[in-house]
């Protein structure tokens, strides 16, 4: 049976037993609405791990909107259970002051890649992301750490983070999961409404299908959608668009 651990120190007596029995831990780092995304992440940390815990935490700090923070889907129970099923051992749960004891006066910046796409449109995101990332790294002390190719932004800045400052976890990218429409699973689909998630399909069809970024952008305008960026960088298309007042990111290979 999964074991939920709320407090860090809780954590910690495992972990002290787990490394003097020489047992390598796997870390999938989420906030909850667990999805089949979040099912390949488990299995590859499954894969590779004596001991898989996943982290499941509304991080406030990566929010720039508070609407946005406030109707981010929950659903305990449902995690719970889809973490079991998926193999997890597991799953740690923190209070926000547990894991912000200096209210967030200490963060991590990065001032090149994160200020562009997501990071432009999303000011401040990629410090809340980062910081609450080194702090789970920090705490949980995987040998492995586990991020979907959806967030491919957020993926390659965490890469950089490890390398940047040393840290002794491996990060293992894994590809991004779809419908079989192509719709990339996301928490936030649970969001769209039935129109809203049929029109939708056209995001990753048109980010794949166009010759361009500027011709998948116009195509996008025009069947309705709100565009906020689509933007090719290193043999990769990348978009935002809000569709339904629901924000959907995706990324595909050129
Ligand atoms: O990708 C996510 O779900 C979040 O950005 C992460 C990595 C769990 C940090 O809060």
């Amino acid at each position: 049976m999964i074991s939920v651990i709320r407090r860090i120190r809780d954590w910690d007596l495992h972990r002290r037993r787990f490394v003097s029995e020489g047992l390598s831990v796997g870390l999938v780092p989420t906030m909850g609405a667990l999805h089949g995304g979040h099912l390949a992440l488990v299995r590859a940390a499954r894969r590779d791990n004596d001991i898989v815990v996943v982290s499941i935490f509304v991080n406030p700090t990566q929010f720039n909107d508070p609407a946005d923070l406030k109707r981010y889907p929950k659903s305990w129970d449902r995690d719970r259970a889809v973490a079991e099923g998926a193999g997890a051992d597991f799953i740690f749960s923190p209070a926000g002051e547990d894991m912000y004891p200096d209210g967030y006066a200490y963060r991590v910046s990065e001032s090149r890649r994160s200020k562009m796409m997501e990071g432009e449109h999303r000011p401040g995101h990629f410090d809340g992301v980062l910081t609450v990332v080194l702090k789970l790294l920090n705490i949980i002390r995987p040998a492995r750490a586990y991020f979907g190719e959806k967030d491919y932004q957020q993926l390659r800045l965490i890469q950089g983070m490890v390398q940047a400052l040393f840290m002794d976890v491996e990060i293992i990218p894994v590809a991004t999961v779809r419908e079989s429409d192509g719709l990339a699973l996301s928490s936030r689909n649970a969001l769209l409404t039935g129109e809203g998630r049929s029109r939708a399909a056209a995001f990753p069809r048109y980010l794949r299908e166009m010759s361009s970024a500027d011709e998948a952008r116009d195509r996008l305008v025009s069947e309705g959608f709100k565009v906020e960026y689509v933007e090719e960088i290193k043999g990769r298309r990348f978009g935002a668009v809000v569709v339904d007042e629901v924000r959907l990111i995706d990324n595909v290979p050129l």
